[in-house]
C-alpha cells in the first residue's frame, strides 16, 4: 500500500490497483491547531459548510508526509501512515478471530484481580481473551459494597435495565424471573426481548455455600457453525425467521422480534438468542412451521448437549464476564437449605470493552 501523486492528484495504490483519493476526503482531515482541538482531537470546523468541489493546488510527498495546499488556501501536512491506516482493517477489535470451543475446553485462562487492574497490560490480555472465547473469569475481585458496579464502570458504563443498575441472583419469594429461584437454568441468552439486547453480562459471586449451583456456559458461535455445516436448512431458517421474545411483569411489557441466529451484513455470525421460556414463533405456512420447529429442536439439542457445555463452580470473589450475543449460560440446581448462594449481576455494552481495549492498545503501543 502506498500513496502516489500525479498531476496534483493523490492516489492510493494497493497491489497495483490505483484509486484516486477525493480532494475533499483529504481536506476533511486537515489537522493543524486551527482545525482540530489538540486535547479532544475533535474538529473545530464543520466540513458540511465547505465547498465540496474543492481542488488541490499543490501537493508534495516529503519524509512520510503529504503536503497539500487546497483551493481555499488551506495548507495541510498529513501523515501518509495515518492515511494508509484508514485503508486497512482499522477497527482491530472487529477482526479478533473467535475461537470455537466445546466441553473439551478446560484450560481457559483465569485472571487475578489486582489494584489498578483496569489500566494494566493484563486487562488488555483479558479483553483479547474475552473477544476470542466469549468469556473471561477474574479471581479475587472484592465482594464488598457492590464492587461489581465499580468493576463494570472501570471498563465502561453499566447498562441499566428495568432489573436495576445491578441485580441480586438468589432465590427469593414471588420471583419475576426464574433466575431468582433455585431451579436449574438451561442454557439461555439474557434479555432477548430487549432492543438492543445487553451485550455483556457480568456475574460476581459473593457467596456460594451450596453443593450445586454450578455455572454452565455454551458457545453459541460454535453451535451455530456446527448447525451450518451439519443442517444447513435449519441454519437458514433460524437465521431468517424473526420470532417474538416477550417479558412481562407488573410494571413493564418488553417485546422484540429477532432471529435466533443473527447474521451480519456479510452473512457471518453476529448474535444468538435463545430462551425457550420467552419465544413465540410467528404464524407461518404449516410446512415452514414444521421445518422451523425441527430446526429449533435441533439447535436446542446442541445447546443442551454435554458435548458443548462447560461447567464450573464460582467461588466468592470470582467474577465471570460473558458475551451475551455469543454465549449461552445456565446453572445447575441447588438446595437453598444447604446455605447461601448469592451472585450479583449487571450488564455492559460492547462500546465499553471495545473502547477500553483500544485505549489500552494505544497506551501500551501494542
Ligand atoms: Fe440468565
Amino acid at each position: 500500500m502506498k500513496i502516489e501523486l500525479n498531476n496534483n492528484k493523490v492516489f492510493f495504490n494497493k497491489d497495483g490497483l490505483k484509486k484516486e483519493i477525493h480532494p475533499f476526503w483529504l481536506r476533511e482531515r486537515v489537522n493543524g491547531d486551527n482545525f482540530v482541538d489538540k486535547a479532544t482531537q475533535q474538529r473545530l470546523f464543520d466540513p458540511t459548510e465547505l465547498e465540496q468541489n474543492i481542488e488541490i493546488h499543490k501537493v508534495n510527498l516529503l519524509d512520510g508526509f503529504l503536503e497539500v495546499t487546497f483551493g481555499d488556501g488551506v495548507f495541510a501536512k498529513l501523515s501518509t501512515q495515518d492515511i494508509l491506516k484508514e485503508f486497512s482493517k482499522n477497527n482491530f477489535v472487529k477482526f479478533i478471530e473467535r475461537i470455537e470451543w466445546d466441553s473439551t475446553f478446560k484450560d481457559f485462562k483465569i485472571f487475578e484481580f489486582k489494584e489498578n487492574f483496569f489500566e494494566k497490560k493484563e486487562m488488555y490480555d483479558a479483553l483479547i481473551n474475552f473477544y476470542e472465547y466469549g468469556f473471561i473469569i477474574f479471581k479475587k475481585v472484592p465482594t464488598k459494597n457492590n464492587f461489581l458496579i465499580n468493576f463494570a464502570n472501570s471498563i465502561g458504563s453499566v447498562r441499566r435495565t428495568n432489573f436495576g443498575e445491578y441485580f441480586n441472583v438468589k432465590s427469593k419469594p414471588k420471583p419475576n424471573d426464574l433466575a431468582y429461584t433455585s431451579l436449574p437454568l438451561a442454557p439461555h441468552t439474557d434479555n432477548p426481548y430487549r432492543n438492543p439486547v445487553p451485550c455483556i453480562q457480568i456475574l460476581h459471586c459473593i457467596e456460594n455455600g451450596v453443593k450445586g449451583g454450578s455455572s454452565t456456559l455454551v458457545d453459541g458461535f460454535t453451535v451455530s457453525e456446527k448447525l451450518k455445516r451439519e443442517f444447513p436448512k435449519y441454519y437458514k431458517i433460524l437465521s431468517e425467521v424473526k420470532v417474538r421474545f416477550k417479558f412481562i411483569d407488573q410494571s413493564v411489557v418488553l417485546e422484540d422480534w429477532a432471529e435466533m441466529i443473527k447474521l451480519d451484513e456479510e452473512g457471518k455470525f453476529k448474535q444468538v438468542r435463545f430462551s425457550p421460556r420467552l419465544d413465540f414463533v410467528p404464524f407461518m405456512e404449516k410446512k415452514k412451521l414444521a421445518l422451523y420447529y425441527s430446526a429449533r429442536k435441533k439447535i436446542s439439542e446442541f445447546y443442551n448437549s454435554d458435548k458443548q457445555r462447560i461447567q464450573f463452580k464460582l467461588s466468592p470473589g470470582d467474577l465471570l464476564m460473558m458475551d451475551n450475543y455469543r454465549l449461552l449460560h445456565g446453572r445447575t440446581t441447588y438446595n437453598p437449605d444447604e446455605g447461601n448462594r448469592f451472585l450479583q449481576g449487571c450488564y455492559i455494552d460492547y462500546d465499553s470493552t471495545e473502547g477500553k481495549l483500544k485505549h489500552l492498545k494505544r497506551k501500551f503501543n501494542l
